[in-house]
């Protein structure tokens, strides 16, 4: 039997210089074959409403959709440590609010950890979930949840705004959160930032001084149709296999090829 990634593991990665995979996952079936691969972290990341819903960003999402996802997600690995996003506007309240939202996730889903977007401002949130218990990881740099304040999908921490995010990383690692996000970051800071902090920090369009990487897997492993982010490595066709595997099942329906006789069943048997 495997043995569950825990938070101390993630410690000891960094304290050793091995580096955490972290890949989003939405369902049972591909959150089994990423375990299987061996896949550290999975993120069950409202990105799902873009590449999941056919939404145009990932405000709109809902717990009960996330909540859906987290549990497929957590029931079907067995080492992999499930981390969820909270959704936009369930824990920005007031830290009560969020430890609500994130007891539900935890009672729930059989997740063990949840994701909040934020920095400096977020920090008391964090603190109350890590003391009722709850393991957080932060997220700082880009943040989709604040596209619109923003100002679109840019870039975040050039020049003097290294200092902004230099101050929500710590922030973040002070409030007790065991990993961070960095989105979208120049490469050279995101690297300072990972060896000041203690904690390890997860790189998404963040270069490769940070001490994990995370991708979104439709872009990374190729269902996303059109544009994905420039930092996301195309490591599959899986749209074009799926692609050619539903032409070649409509032609065999079409040209009755298909079902033949060892697919059908006879009388009385
Ligand atoms: O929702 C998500 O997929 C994320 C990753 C981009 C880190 O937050």
């Amino acid at each position: 039997m495997v043995s569950r990634m825990r938070t101390r593991h993630f410690a000891q990665a960094k304290a050793e210089g091995r580096k955490i995979s972290c890949l989003t996952a939405y369902d049972a079936p591909t959150a089994a074959i990423f375990d299987e691969a061996g896949i550290d972290l999975l993120l069950v990341g409202d990105s799902a409403a873009n590449v999941i819903l056919g939404q145009d960003s990932t405000l709109s999402i809902t717990v009960e959709e996330m909540m859906t996802m987290a549990t497929a997600v957590a029931r079907a690995t067995a080492r992999a440590f499930v981390v969820s996003d909270l959704p936009f506007g369930s824990y920005e309240t007031s830290p009560a609010q969020a430890l609500e939202t994130a007891v539900r996730f935890m009672k729930q889903t059989g997740i063990a950890g949840v994701k909040i977007e934020g920095g400096v401002e977020i920090a008391p949130t964090i603190r109350t979930l890590v003391d009722a218990g709850i393991p957080v990881m932060g997220h700082i740099g880009y943040t989709p949840q604040s596209e619109h304040t923003l100002g679109g999908y840019v870039v975040q921490g050039r020049g003097d705004a290294a200092a902004k995010l230099r101050a929500d990383a710590l922030a973040v690692q002070e409030a007790g959160a065991f990993s961070v996000v960095l989105e979208m970051v120049p490469a050279a800071i995101a690297g300072e930032i990972s060896r000041e902090l203690a904690i390890p920090t997860i790189g998404i369009g963040a270069g490769n001084g940070t001490d994990g990487q995370v991708l979104v897997w439709t872009d990374a492993f190729g269902l996303t149709r059109g544009r994905t982010p420039r930092f996301a490595r195309r490591y599959a066709d899986v749209g074009n296999v799926l692609l050619d595997a539903a032409r070649a099942y409509l032609a065999d329906v079409e040209s009755g090829d298909f079902p033949n006789e060892a697919e059908s069943f006879e009388d009385g048997k």
